[in-house]
């Protein structure tokens, strides 16, 4: 990285809106924190990275993300640590998921250093904004988009790299229900579905409503030729427990790469517990269900957590999942203790902020 590009320009808010906000009993995605970090690129490459108070960005109309949708964003959330220092958890993955998918995408990659070291110092600066809770962290959203004015159908020139902040309460609190969906799919193999784009959700958005409508929470994705592999699920990854191992979809070309997917693998292991990764069909889990043999089963990702789930369904089909789920607590206690410092972090996943 060169030298223009580590010195982040900081101008802050005059007065903090921290107090408006009910931290303890806060939505994700609802409110956002004082400032916002900007770096732009042009010419080849980025410049001016800086954080300033949070503000309307101006927008060409023929901005280029919003006709051929060259955006992509990445997710994580800080939480505090014992001493009150704000962490952040394994932040370099999301630097490379990154890059990751803005190489699928066709967009510059941004320094994976300063994408860290900018998430480091705004996080930092918003640490009056990280609830403390239970199950509660500051949601920090890196995204990236093509700002250039353009019609016509390439790869755009000029591009903005920005992260913002919600503060976020327990996503889920309570089991929940998903729809196994025969009719839409959300990603094939060599697709985008790899890539944390906003079109994959944005695929998604129309088959969730018919999802929720139905009763169920979220969509549970199945394979694009034969609807019978299981996927991921709508903001997240996915873990079976089967006569006492894990499964989990393989990434196989159209599933998201979860940081919390690639940590709970970790964890489980370290605890003892074989994880397989491997492709799954979805009448393995209903035969699973039938001879007694499916314990539990959970999803991941960074916005939900882990969120325990219930029930399987869609019009001719029920998987109900039993009542207790004794390891998937465990997973979420543990992954929640370490990202408070209140136990020790032997993974070496956490990044102090300062
Ligand atoms: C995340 O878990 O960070 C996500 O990106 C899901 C988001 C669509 C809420």
């Amino acid at each position: 990285m060169n030298e223009i590009m580590t010195e982040i320009k900081i101008t802050k808010v005059k007065e903090s809106r921290v107090n408006q906000v009910d931290l303890e009993n806060v939505t994700m995605g609802f409110n956002f924190t004082d400032h916002m970090f900007i770096c732009n690129y042009n010419n080849g490459e980025w410049h001016n990275p800086r954080i300033e108070p949070l503000a309307l960005i101006p927008t060409h109309p023929a901005a280029m993300a919003l006709h051929y949708g060259q955006a992509i964003f990445e997710g994580m959330k800080a939480t505090l640590g014992k001493d009150g220092t704000p962490l952040l958890f394994r932040p370099l993955e999301n630097a490379k998921r990154m890059n990751f998918s803005a190489d699928r995408m066709g967009m510059p990659l941004f320094p994976e250093d300063l994408f860290v070291e900018a998430l480091k110092q705004f996080t930092a600066i918003e640490k009056n904004w990280i609830p403390t809770k239970k199950g509660s962290a500051l949601y920090l959203r890196p995204f990236i988009y093509a700002d250039e004015p353009f019609i016509g159908m390439r790869a755009a020139t000029s591009f903005k790299f920005m992260i913002i902040a919600s503060p976020a309460g327990p996503f889920f609190s309570r089991k929940i229900k998903l729809y196994a969906e025969k009719k839409y799919v959300r990603a094939v193999n060599g697709g985008t579905g790899e890539a944390k784009a906003a079109g994959n959700y944005a695929a998604a958005i129309r088959p969730t409503e018919y999802a929720k409508a139905k009763g169920y929470d979220q969509v549970l994705w199945l394979d694009a030729h034969d609807f019978e592999y299981i996927q991921e699920v709508g903001t997240m990854n996915i873990f079976f427990k089967i006569d006492g191992k894990f499964i989990t979809p393989s990434l196989t070309g159209s599933i998201l790469s979860g940081i919390t997917r690639m940590s709970v693998i970790d964890l489980l292991r370290s605890k003892g517990f074989e994880v397989i990764e491997r492709t799954i069909k979805i009448s393995e889990i209903i035969e699973a269900s039938q001879n007694r043999t499916l314990e539990e089963a959970f999803g991941t990702g960074t916005a939900v957590g882990i969120a325990m789930i219930e029930e399987i369904g869609n019009n001719d089909l029920s998987i109900k999942f039993p009542e207790e789920n004794p390891v998937s607590v465990m997973v979420n206690d543990t992954l929640n203790a370490i990202k408070v410092q209140d136990i020790k972090d032997e993974f070496g996943w956490i990044v102090e902020a300062k």
